[in-house]
Formats: structure tokens, sequence, C-alpha cells
């Protein structure tokens, strides 16, 4: 492997990268395997995707039989059966109330179609005025220009700021380390953080914002949980305020934190659900936003029969990713997955607390099977001791995912307490040598 330079990789420094390259040639299971045969722990289910773990027999079957029986249908004007049964198979899994489903190829796909959504449903029902979004820092939702407006990482805006849409507004972040390092599962202080979104429609008025959006767990940002009883408020405050509320469930979506999706776990139920991910297991790439009857209907019970939403990919309910996703969700079902992950979580939780007291690590936060380590960047360098914990973990036969100075976790479900247990182990070898 000698030229590094054709392929330009996603949110890499390239250059750093070409030095010393992590390469994946297959995996089974939960481990990837080096050029070299070398096995490696997939602690993050490659990027939050592959929670049936890699090569299910029965979803490398559902595609490979669906490339030969239909390759690719359009679905402006024309449909296959099996997206149909699909969408109904997956309202089946949703909380009550969310029973319409908008496929789209990716996450970011996902969240500019919610949010495209959330404004022409404001229009459809004469509130036209409805038109602002109100995103919270340190949210992530993808890279579409939608995306990184409502999302709150200022270096994924920084290049593209003359570009971010207008009338978008941002909650606090809910990470308090003062208050609540090292909690096991919900921090307890912060659901008054909530209330900042009455400070905004005290500004700019409830008659001009049209959505919320917030991940229920923020992951990108480094696995932000959030407080007892945060996410019930703000569904209250956009309740009083008639804003939808949207959960991005990219990440949390199809188990990760022991029920289908947050909004079950954390009884709170959004207007509409962004996923994407483990919606196929991560094998073909595929997002879905799930919506609400009432916005639904809104759009369907207009006279005439003109288009009602202008907005679509030509990839939409690809036949590939309609086959991949059945088959995961039969997976999950079968396998009973979700409840594995419910029943891993206190095991995993202790894996991850067991490094509390490693060198450099100033907090530990976890919910579910998604979890982070968080070190003391070095002075004047952040970043840099989480790259090279990153390696170090890599050279050691461990997968995982560093944000800044944090260690996120991730594993699929499917993984074994006992190679939760040693990972951690390893992992606390690795702190203390890096
Ligand atoms: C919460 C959330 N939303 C959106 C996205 C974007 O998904 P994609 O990379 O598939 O576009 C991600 C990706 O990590 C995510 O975590």
């Amino acid at each position: 492997m000698k030229n590094f330079d054709s392929f330009w990789m996603p949110f890499t420094s390239n250059r750093t990268f070409r030095n010393q390259p992590r390469l994946l040639e297959r995996a089974e299971g939960v481990y990837y395997y080096k050029p070299g045969g070398e096995k490696v722990l997939d602690l993050v289910a490659g990027l939050w995707c592959c929670n049936a773990g890699h090569g299910h027999p029965k979803i490398v079957e559902a595609i490979q039989s669906q490339a030969a029986e239909l390759d690719y249908a359009p679905h402006f004007n024309f449909a296959h059966t099996a997206a149909f049964e699909l969408a109904e198979q997956l309202t089946g899994v949703t909380p009550a109330g969310l029973d319409h489903v908008f496929f789209t190829n990716s996450g970011s796909e996902s969240v500019d179609t919610a949010l495209k959504i959330a404004l022409a449903y404001q229009r459809e029902r004469g509130k036209a005025t409805k038109t602002r979004l109100i995103g919270r820092e340190r949210g992530y939702h993808g890279v579409g220009f939608g995306g990184i407006s409502v999302g709150g990482i200022p270096y994924n805006r920084m290049q593209f700021s003359t570009a971010l849409i207008p009338g978008v507004d941002h909650l606090p972040h809910t990470h308090l380390p003062e208050k609540n390092a090292f909690s096991r599962g919900l921090p307890a202080e912060g659901a008054y953080l909530a209330d900042e979104l009455e400070r905004l429609v005290t500004l700019h008025h409830a008659d001009n914002i049209a959505a919320v959006i917030v991940e229920p767990v923020a992951g990108s940002a480094g696995v932000l949980v959030p407080p007892v009883g945060y996410l019930k408020r703000l569904r209250e405050i956009c309740d009083r305020h008639d804003i939808l509320l949207i959960f991005d469930e990219v990440i949390t979506g199809f188990g990760r934190l022991g029920a289908p999706f947050a909004a079950q776990e954390f009884d709170v139920v959004p207007d509409m659900i962004t996923t994407a991910k483990a919606l196929t297991s991560g094998t073909v790439p595929m997002g879905a936003v799930f919506v609400a009857d009432h916005i639904y209907n809104a759009f369907m019970e207009r006279p005439g029969s003109a288009i009602e939403l202008f907005h679509g990919y030509t990839y939409s309910a690809h036949p590939l990713a309609v086959a991949a996703c059945r088959a995961t969700q039969q997976v999950y079902a079968e396998d009973g997955l979700f409840d594995r992950a419910r029943e891993l979580a206190p095991v995993f939780e202790d894996a991850l607390h067991s490094l509390a007291d490693a060198p450099g690590v100033i907090d530990v936060r976890n919910y579910g099977l998604m979890g982070a380590v968080e070190m003391a960047p070095d002075d004047g360098a952040p970043g840099a001791r989480g790259m090279r914990v990153l390696q170090a973990a890599f050279d050691a036969g461990l997968m995982i995912r560093i944000t800044g100075d944090t260690i996120a976790f991730s594993p699929p479900l499917t993984i074994e307490a006992a190679q939760l247990e040693g990972a951690a182990e390893k992992l606390g070898v690795v702190l203390a040598q890096v």
C-alpha cells in the first residue's frame, strides 16, 4: 500500500494517517482483523453502527440474495413492496404515534430531512412564521448544512461559518463535570438547563420557533448522558409552546441503551426520531426519520393531489438497504439483542469505572452500552493524548473511538462480559503507558 493521497479520508488527519496507517481487512463477530491477520476487538461497533456484530450470516444472506433479485428500484412514483413492509415493521418498534417513515441514506440526511419536514409542517398548518430551529451546544447532527447549523461542535461549523442557515439558536450543553463527574447512569444535576428553552421562547416568541433538536444522549461530543428529568422538561416546554421536539437517535436508536429507542428508555416521546447506523447494523447505508401521525396527517389531509413534500433521495429505500434492514431487525428480535444490551450494561459500567483511577482520567460516564472515559488534555495540545491512546490501543488489539481526549465506547450488542472486562484491563495498561 503506497498511495495514501487518492482517498481523502473523512474527519481524519490524512497527513498523520499515512505515516501510521491503521488498516482493517475483514471483520467477523466482535473482531476486526488487520491485513496481517491480527485481531482487534471492536469496542465501538465500527462507528456506533454494527449493533449485531460483523458478518451475521442472516444479514449477509439477505443482502446477497436481494442483489441478485432486484438491484435497484426508484421510489419517485414507483415502489417495491418490501419498502412498505419494512416501514410497517419498523413502526412496530418505534414509540406509539410515530407511525410513518421517511427513508434516507445516512444520519446527516435524516437530520436535514427532519428539519425540512418541521419547517414544511409549520407552513402546512398555517403557522408559516414558525421557522426558527433550536439545537444544543456540543450536539452532533451530521454534516449537512442543516445539521452543522443546529449542531454545536465548533470545529464542524468554523470552516463553513458563512453558510450556516440563519435563525438558529443553541441550548446550553448538559455536561457539568464539577457536579456530575464519575456518574453511573443518569447524572443527578442539570434538569434546570432545559429551562433555557423558556428563555429562547421569551426572546423570540413561540410563534417564530419551529422545532428543537437534541440527541437524547450526545454521542460524538463524548457521550454526554442527560441529567435526570432533563428530557421530560424539554418535552413539557415544547408542548407548552407548540414547538416540535426531534430526537436525533442516530446513535441511540436500535438497542444501544437497552430499549429500542432512547424515547422509550427515558419515557419521553418526541415528534420525530432520526436514525441511521444500527438501522442496518451498518451493513448497507440507510437512514430513516420516524414521523408522528399529526405531522404526516397535516400533509395528507390537504386537498388536491399535488406532491405533499418536495424532498427525497434517489436511494430512499434502496432495495439492498431494505433487505439488510429487514434481516437486521429480525436478528435483533430473534437474538434478543436489546435485552442483551440491558443485561450487559452493569458489566460494561463496572468495566469502564474500573478505569477511574488510571493515570490522566478525569471522568467516566455511561448509560446502556454507551460510555466514555475522559482524560486530561496535554498542556497546550488538546487531542494529542487522545490520539496516542487510540494508536496504543490499536497496537494492543482494541478499537476505540476518540473525540478530543475522550475515549468513547459503544460495543456491538453481541459482545461477551469477559471481553468487556478483558478490554478494560488492557486499556488500563495502555493508559498507564501513554
Ligand atoms: C447523533 C448523530 N446524528 C447524525 C449523525 C450523522 O450520521 P452520518 O455520518 O451517517 O451522516 C451522527 C453520526 O455519528 C450522529 O451521531
